[in-house]
């Protein structure tokens, strides 16, 4: 364990995605310290307090990934890549969520896997081949009796949220082709120390990758990363390209770029994430102040966007419903319901509750230029938002 160094401590938190109805207003929440840590040995960052998959990821899930027309886009762009360059015979993807990805697909040659059955559902009634089960070795096997080997594996926002690693590129290698490619997408280590979005970190954020960390995971399996891609998704997302050691496909150079970019930056030391701890102390400080002084001058503020991430940023900085008079989102499951821990009721989105508004915290920082161009006229009639990236400003 002497590899191990706790740099970040963000407090006492709830677990991110729940939403709290109005009689549990009153009740105890689950709460855990969350902290971070870096491996010396391995270069990974994870969180040191975890849950089981069962408590996190269930048949209540909230999260929706259409509800966003940037994921919906990024997925729909990939797709239209995938089958021009990889031309597969099968998907199969980790993770599916609502359906945002394999519904770009001809439903006899995609398979979707979600452990959240609500969720899975839907997907199911459209006629998709999905299954509400965690992706375990067992899966693998059975998915291997069924369709044999699967030629392209995609996971997005998934591979970090499960413990057990080791276990995930074992499942893998059960039912990826010779030839076969498996593609990772998750928020990325090097755009979150630079950007100090330390909400990256959550219960359900496990790990927040690196490319040298991946890698020395990755090669105790023969798998190699051959390709990455740098997205805006999420507030900075890697998708990182791999395949089987003896495959023909060759290395891009877009992986060494990366690499140096990890290095140059400190990825690999100590160093850059007490730089990073001491970054994250000065970003609530000043979120603090910006919140209590237009507390002072009596202005109203909500919330747009109640996400995980916000979770994290509200909890760590006590900003509760003294402060945020309610948030506004879309997605169905979370409307009248409260923020975890912080009490903040969630209300319908609806343009015309921003009539009489000032200040916007955007707590869906991530989707920052579909909302700038969705409230346009917010914005023309002189309407704030508050951010706490890279460093607490009003624009
Ligand atoms: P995420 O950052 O975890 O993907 O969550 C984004 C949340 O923000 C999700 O609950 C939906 C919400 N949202 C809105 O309410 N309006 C929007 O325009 C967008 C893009 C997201």
């Amino acid at each position: 364990m002497r590899n191990l160094i706790e740099f970040l401590d963000l407090g006492l938190q709830p677990l991110a995605n729940n939403y709290l109805s109005n009689n549990q207003k009153l009740k105890k929440e689950k709460k855990y310290r969350l902290k971070v840590l870096f491996n010396k040995k391995t270069k990974m960052v994870s969180i040191k307090n975890t849950f089981s998959s069962k408590i996190m990821f269930n048949n209540k899930y909230p999260y929706r990934s259409s509800m966003s027309l940037t994921m919906i886009n990024s997925f729909k762009k990939l797709s239209l890549e995938i089958k021009k360059k990889y031309k597969p015979k099968r998907i199969l993807e980790i993770g599916s969520n609502d359906g945002s990805f394999i519904k770009n697909f001809d439903k006899k040659r995609v398979v979707g896997i979600e452990p959240c059955s609500n969720i899975e559902k839907i997907t199911k009634k459209k006629g998709f081949d999905t299954y509400a089960e965690y992706w375990t070795p067992h899966l693998a096997k059975k998915l291997h009796k069924k369709y044999s080997k699967i030629d392209l594996i995609y996971s997005a926002n998934t591979i970090t949220h499960i413990k057990n690693l080791d276990d995930v590129f074992k499942s893998i290698l059960l039912i990826l082709s010779k030839e076969g490619t498996l593609i990772i997408e998750d928020p990325s280590l090097l755009e979150c120390l630079k950007n100090n979005t330390y909400d990256q970190f959550y219960n359900e954020h496990i790990y927040v990758f690196s490319l040298i960390a991946l890698e020395k995971i990755l090669i105790k399996y023969n798998l190699i990363i051959f390709k990455v891609e740098n997205l805006e998704i999420h507030g900075g997302s890697t998708r990182y390209f791999i395949k089987r050691k003896d495959s023909k496909l060759r290395i891009d150079n877009s992986v060494k770029i990366q690499k140096r970019k990890e290095i140059n930056f400190g990825l690999n030391k100590v160093s850059a994430y007490k730089l990073f701890a001491k970054r994250v102390l000065k970003n609530k400080k000043m979120l603090i102040k910006i919140f209590t002084k237009l507390k002072y001058r009596k202005k109203k503020i909500i919330g747009y966007g109640a996400t995980a991430k916000s979770t994290t940023i509200l909890n760590y900085c006590n900003i509760d419903n003294n402060y945020i008079s309610y948030f506004l989102d879309t997605t169905e499951d979370k409307q009248k319901k409260l923020t975890p821990g912080t009490k903040i009721p969630i209300v319908k989105y609806h343009k015309k509750l921003l009539k009489n508004i000032d200040y916007i915290f955007l707590g869906a920082w991530n989707f920052k230029k579909e909302i700038f161009n969705k409230e346009k006229r917010f914005i023309s009639r002189g309407g704030k938002f508050i951010l706490h990236t890279p460093m607490p400003k009003i624009i």
